[in-house]
């Protein structure tokens, strides 16, 4: 058995340890990336003169062949025995050019490579994902859209906190996975660095243009220091702090709806095909593909924290360890594009029973409005607050609400309250008050909702 060193040993490897230390498997995924940095760097190689214009077209046209034959036969890369992408690609090509691919291995280390690679990798994979969180959002505002002036209450400490209306709910996670797609494009600005002309850490001696390189590969800058670049995988750690970020926030949106369609809520129906029955109980319908959403953020949680913990302890420069990132990331990627893809079907399908929810947002939540209308009527709010405490102890007591209060019941509590009080004291109402941009009233979740329409187009 050869390998990249045979040249430096007496003895072929161990197969087993071999094996242990193989990455084909996990950086096939790499082959199109690394196919890609090898013919720019035969390229620059050749405009440098270090190869001859026949050696670099031979190389370019074989490395060409070789991505041809893995996409007519993906199932090579399985049968292959080689220890990394990198391997792969070049026995290949000396497979079918001979001496001239012997050459492009010149000035070139697989330290860069596999950097060139990944970062190539995660340029042109990052923005699938964030199309899939823009379809999240299309789904959102779907369901926004339909909801009308339809209300539900709002929740602080998972207790009815005020009357919202259910297009506020809606933008407000739509809110939150902008600022998702906005990591996705930090992680992506972070890694448009062009790390060829590194070599395996002090630099390359040929006269190398890095600035051709960084254009032809899409880069739009290049890495300041080879030591530096070797040893550098701050970008897939920010990769995988996206993916966390945004599978923390599904896990979230996962557990409002498990909540929301609950016997307990009710306030939407889980559509049949995105549910589950029981094997022993006729009448469930459970939210598995949620469930999985919630159980899969942890996962991506642990990528992020176990990659922190292996590059923590790392010598400066390239050391081995950093080939686990592959497997990590790449989990976190199919993880989350499985996950967003789940909630946009979810999402979408789900009908809403807004009888259920106003009436939620009916009953003792209305409070705060009480007090705002005695303020209204020149009260202070502390004074305020105090008379609807008094009223919805005594409601709570008698177990009724707000619209159970004649007249007369309303003044034996405080003589400002007049005939307006019924109509102040509803959930529409409630949230015909709220006037600021953040607010839920009518006015500024019209804005909302078209700014965030305008957000997606501006993203499609
Ligand atoms: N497969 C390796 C990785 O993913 C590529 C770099 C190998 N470099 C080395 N000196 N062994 O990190």
């Amino acid at each position: 058995m050869t390998n990249l060193w045979s040249g430096r040993f007496d003895n072929a490897p161990n197969a087993e340890v071999f094996d242990f230390g193989k990455s084909l498997p996990v950086d096939k995924r790499l082959i199109d990336d690394d196919i890609t940095g090898s013919r720019a760097w035969a390229q620059a190689l050749g405009r440098a003169g270090v190869l001859t214009p026949v050696d670099t077209e031979a190389i370019v046209s074989g490395l060409d062949a070789v991505r041809a034959a893995v996409h007519a036969d993906p199932a090579m890369l399985d049968r292959a025995d080689d220890e990394d992408v990198h391997a792969f690609v070049e026995r290949e090509l000396v497979a079918r050019i001979g001496d001239a691919g012997k050459r492009l291995h010149t000035g070139r280390s697989r330290n860069e490579q596999v950097s060139v690679d990944f970062r190539l990798y995660l340029r042109r994979r990052i923005p699938v994902l964030q199309r899939a969180v823009v379809s999240v959002i299309e789904a959102m505002v779907a369901q926004a859209e339909r909801a009308g002036d339809a209300t539900m209450p709002s929740y602080t400490h998972l207790r009815r906190a005020q009357p919202v209306l259910v297009t506020h709910v809606w933008l407000s996670y739509a809110a939150a996975l902008r600022r998702d797609w906005d990591r996705l494009e930090a992680a992506r600005h972070e890694a448009d660095l062009m790390p060829l002309g590194s070599g395996a850490i002090a630099g390359t001696s040929y006269p190398i243009d890095t600035a051709f390189l960084a254009e032809t590969l899409g880069f739009s800058r290049v890495t300041l220091n080879s030591i530096d670049t070797s040893g550098d995988r701050d970008f897939v750690a920010s990769f995988m702090y996206a993916c966390a970020m945004c599978m923390t926030r599904l896990s979230r949106l996962a557990e409002d709806v498990i909540l929301f369609t609950s016997e307990e809520f009710g306030f939407f129906e889980l559509a049949d095909e995105v549910a589950t029955g029981s094997s022993l109980m006729p009448q469930k319908k459970n939210p598995d593909p949620m469930e999985l959403v919630r159980g899969k953020a942890g996962r991506a949680i642990g990528v992020l924290s176990g990659w922190m913990a292996t590059m923590k302890g790392l010598p400066l420069g390239y050391n081995k360890d950093l080939q686990e990132d592959k497997a990590l990331a790449f989990g976190a990627e199919d993880d989350l594009a499985g996950c967003l893809m789940t909630c946009a079907a979810v999402v979408r399908t789900l009908t809403p029973r807004p009888a259920v929810m106003r009436q939620a947002a009916s009953g003792l939540l209305l409070a705060t409005e009480v007090a705002d209308y005695l303020v209204g009527r020149g009260l202070p709010f502390r004074t305020a607050h105090e008379v609807s405490g008094k009223i919805v102890r005594d409601l709570y007591e008698s177990g009724r609400d707000f619209s159970a209060l004649t007249l007369a019941d309303w003044r034996a509590y405080h003589d400002v309250f007049e005939d307006g009080v019924f109509k102040a004291i509803t959930p529409e109402a409630a949230v015909r008050a709220r006037r600021t941009p953040q607010s839920t009233g009518p006015a500024p979740v019209a804005a909302a909702l078209a700014e965030t329409k305008a957000w997606i187009t501006g993203r499609r």
